[in-house]
């Protein structure tokens, strides 16, 4: 039996307030799970805790079998490298740059070979020579996106990656996440506000007065 890919246990944390306490979540190989619930409540936290970027008031998360918040920086700055893919809710491109040149940075860091079936499936390959700045919102979103599964990584978290994007071209997106998950034996955390695209999932979570409960469907 394979381990799990993710294992947040007892989660809690707060900033003025407490957002959220007792948060348990698991996510195996070749699996997706979604986040849903109102502006505000928590999710991108809950994503960045999970994610290696915010240690929260109490509670661990175990990544690919390792105490996240236990390590050491370096070996914390290893798995943002390597293992892990992150899509932001605002996307971080170099705006200078071409789209290639932005994943060019990205498989220089991760020592991964470009594959460019990746542009393809995402219908970006002719865009790949312009500059961001001269690529509209959803095309930079979908280089964003090109960007971290260039680096292999072993879990992808996404916070609302289709939030720009027309519904076709969102429903593509979630085709490309689901497909890669599968092929690579990877997992996906997904945070959305989009209920048809959180139903794609395998688990969806919803976080609601402070908890986070596994929808039954
Ligand atoms: N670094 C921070 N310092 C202080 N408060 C913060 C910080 N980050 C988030 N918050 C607060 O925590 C709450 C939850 O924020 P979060 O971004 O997790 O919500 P969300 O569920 O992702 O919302 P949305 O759906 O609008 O993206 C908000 O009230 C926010 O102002
Ligand atoms: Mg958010």
């Amino acid at each position: 039996m394979s381990q799990n890919l993710l294992e947040a246990k007892n989660i809690s944390h707060g900033f003025e307030t407490t957002l959220f306490s007792n948060v348990h979540l698991t996510l195996a190989p070749a699996s997706s799970a979604a986040i849903v619930g109102r502006s505000g409540c928590g999710k991108s936290t809950l994503l960045h805790i999970c994610s290696t970027f915010i240690e929260p008031d109490d509670g661990r998360v175990v990544l690919l079998g390792k105490d996240i918040y236990a390590l050491k920086e370096d070996d914390i700055e290893a798995f943002r490298r390597y293992d892990i893919g992150i899509i932001f809710q605002f996307h971080y491109l170099f705006k200078g740059m071409s789209g290639l040149e932005n994943i060019e940075v990205a498989t220089m860091l991760s020592g991964e070979p470009i594959d460019e079936h990746v542009f393809e499936q995402l219908e970006i390959k002719e865009l790949m020579g312009q500059k961001i700045g001269e690529l509209s919102g959803g095309q930079q979103q979908r280089v964003s996106i090109a960007r971290v599964l260039s680096k292999k990584p072993k879990i992808i978290f996404a916070d609302e990656p289709t939030g720009n994007l027309d519904k076709e071209t969102a429903t593509l997106v979630m085709d490309v996440l689901l497909a890669y998950i599968k092929e690579n034996d990877a997992g996906l955390l997904l945070v959305t506000h989009d209920e048809e695209m959180a139903s794609r999932c395998e688990t969806v979570y919803k976080l609601e007065e402070k908890v986070l409960t596994s929808l039954e469907r």
